[in-house]
């Protein structure tokens, strides 16, 4: 059986589409079985439904102060769809170490940028800003600290002289969505022994 992916969103979730277009294919080694949006306006929910996948808000407004519980209900929304790995897709809210360590060497995050240069937000302004010539993507594991872990896949572009944030932003974009199928595919043939590990993300919910 393929290993089943959630994959967590906050908005458009164009690289969501990359990694359900890349999983429809036969050979391709994983399933996107639900998408996860913190927001319920997320266009990326009417996305996945439109390709027949599950997707669900579980809204971080009403947890305002409350991280932990609203990961709770992502978590068991994970594990109930038999999810043994998440794919961060531009989810815009911070995760706690808890719920990081509960999947640890099991989430995937793209970034906007060649890691370790440029984390947070903003990226492509700010390396407009900084002038470099060369900027790109990343996706790595997810750690504890935000926007490390180890690096799984990069794609670089260059930055042209008449670049706008957005025009960089597109060309980063396309990129993105070439490395994370790619990353999540290279990634899961590197770890044949998904599925008995199940019973140890079951566990800390049981
Ligand atoms: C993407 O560019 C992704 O790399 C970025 O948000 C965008 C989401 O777009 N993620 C981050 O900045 C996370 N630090 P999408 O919803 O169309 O995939």
């Amino acid at each position: 059986m393929k290993p089943r992916v959630g994959v967590l969103i906050s908005g458009r979730g164009s690289n969501m589409q990359a990694l359900i277009r890349a999983a429809a294919n036969a050979d391709y080694p994983a399933e996107v079985a639900l998408v996860i949006s913190n927001r319920a306006d997320a266009v990326g929910l009417d996305i996945a439904r439109q390709h027949g996948i599950a997707a669900r808000a579980i809204p971080s407004r009403n947890f305002r102060t409350d991280r932990a519980g609203h990961e709770v209900q992502i978590h068991e929304a994970l594990i109930g769809a038999g999810c043994t790995i998440v794919c961060l897709a531009g989810y815009m809210r911070l995760l706690t170490p808890e719920f990081v360590t509960l999947w640890a060497g099991r989430m995937l995050n793209i970034h906007p940028s060649l890691l370790p240069a440029f984390p947070g937000l903003d990226t492509h302004a700010r390396a407009l800003a900084a002038g470099v010539k060369i900027h790109g993507c990343t996706v790595h594991l997810v750690t504890a600290a935000m926007d490390e872990g180890p690096i799984l896949a990069q794609a670089a572009v260059p930055v042209l002289p008449d670049d706008t944030e957005t025009v960089l932003g597109d060309r980063v974009l396309t990129q993105e969505h070439i490395i994370y199928p790619m990353a999540l595919l290279h990634y899961i043939d590197s770890k044949p022994t998904h599925p008995e590990s199940v019973a140890a993300l079951l566990s800390p919910c049981a």
